[in-house]
Formats: C-alpha cells, sequence, structure tokens
C-alpha cells in the first residue's frame, strides 16, 4: 500500500541552520543529499556566512535558501557578535545548527540555546589533529609529518571545547605515501566528509524528529 500524500505533506521538518565561511563544499554535499530526497525530515531554513564574500553563500542563493552575513568585525565584541548570530537563527526559527567550514567561535549562548543541537565535521579522525589552531591544510599537513597510514573525518557534537564533543561518526581514509596537504584533503572530502555529513545530519533528523511522525 502506497503512503498517501496529505500523510507525507504533514510530516514537520527538523527546521537546519548551515554555519559557513568559505567554499561550501560540504554544505553542497548536504543540498545535493536533500535534492536526492535522503533528508526528508531536514528543512534548511538559513545559510549564515561569517564572510561576505563566501562562495558557500551563492551555493544557497542558487537553491533559493535565505541567507545572512553576520561579520565579527561589524561587532564591538565577541558577546555583541553572538548577539547578531542569535538574532538572525531566531528570525528563521532554527531549531538545529550545521557548521559547515564556520571560522568563528561559537559561545556559550548559542551552545545554551541549541544544547547537543549543533554539529561539526572535522577532517581528521578525532581525537587526534584537532583542537585550537588545527584547521584547513594544518590538519593534513600534521598527519602527513607524522606518518601516518590513515586519516579520515569526523562528525561531532559542539561543545565549548574546540572539536572535543561527543563523537558521532567518523570514516577512516587511506593516506598514500605520494600524498601532498592538498590531495589529502580532497581525497577526505570526497572519500569521507560528503557522505558522512549528510547521512549524520539525516540519522539526527530522523531521530529528533521522530516523535512527529
Ligand atoms: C572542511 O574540511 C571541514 O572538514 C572543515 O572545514 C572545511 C570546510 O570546507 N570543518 P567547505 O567550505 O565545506 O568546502
Amino acid at each position: 500500500m502506497s503512503v498517501s500524500r496529505p500523510y507525507l505533506l504533514k510530516m514537520r521538518k527538523l527546521r537546519v541552520a548551515v554555519l559557513v565561511s568559505g567554499g561550501g563544499t560540504n554544505l553542497q554535499a548536504l543540498l545535493d543529499a536533500e535534492a536526492r530526497g535522503e533528508l526528508n525530515r531536514v528543512e534548511f531554513c538559513l545559510v549564515l556566512s561569517s564572510r561576505a564574500d563566501a562562495y558557500a553563500l551563492e551555493r544557497a542563493k542558487a537553491r533559493g535558501i535565505p541567507t545572512s552575513v553576520v561579520r565579527r568585525k561589524d561587532y564591538e565584541s565577541p558577546e555583541t557578535f553572538e548577539s547578531g548570530l542569535i538574532s538572525e537563527l531566531e528570525k528563521v526559527k532554527a531549531e538545529f545548527i550545521v557548521l559547515a567550514g564556520f571560522l568563528a567561535k561559537v559561545g556559550e549562548r548559542i551552545l545554551s540555546l541549541w544544547h547537543n543541537r549543533i554539529i561539526n565535521i572535522h577532517p581528521s579522525l578525532l581525537p587526534a589533529y584537532g583542537g585550537q589552531g588545527m584547521y584547513g591544510l594544518r590538519v593534513h599537513e600534521a598527519v602527513l609529518a607524522a606518518g601516518e597510514s590513515w586519516s579520515g573525518a569526523t562528525v561531532h557534537l559542539v561543545n565549548q571545547d574546540y572539536d572535543q564533543g561527543r563523537i558521532l561518526k567518523q570514516k577512516r581514509v587511506r593516506v598514500m605515501p605520494d600524498d601532498t596537504p592538498e590531495s589529502l584533503q580532497q581525497r577526505i572530502m570526497r572519500e569521507a566528509e560528503w557522505q558522512i555529513y549528510p547521512e549524520t545530519l539525516g540519522e539526527l533528523a530522523e531521530q529528533i524528529m521522530g516523535e512527529d511522525k
């Protein structure tokens, strides 16, 4: 028996805001998964960038998703910057926050307002190669310098300590002998990040919205 349309239309979706600062390939992976029908309980209500020139904003606009820019330099202090972020998130009634290459620190008020409702993706097998200052190519440079045979990506809950929230999903990726930081970064994105981020978000949205079925 097929599920009737009115039933499907009634299913409420989790309102998700994606916070970005750069190119947004992880955002793109999320949008593509949604377009393929893999994120049935997710509605992207906002893409918020800490930089006006982030290409991620174009990716959001191309899908008709509302965007906003909140730049640290437009605010007097970390506290007023955080108020600026909260105001944008509350305007769209965001229920869940996905950090996708967001380079600003998420403050205490956001962490408490969206408690256990903020996730991040990091391009290493945490707890290895995480923490303050470990971002972008630096992660992959450190992995290569240590002569590791494996690296990968980790999706985790966000708490007050960089890259230390509860691990939700990891995927390993082989380090090749001739890898450069750039080639390793690309392989980890392609083989791990762009897969496990949409998967994890889909699973969490199902869990959170489950009681609404
Ligand atoms: C990714 O490597 C992600 O793991 C890290 O920031 C980078 C963002 O890249 N948190 P993109 O903007 O999604 O292309």
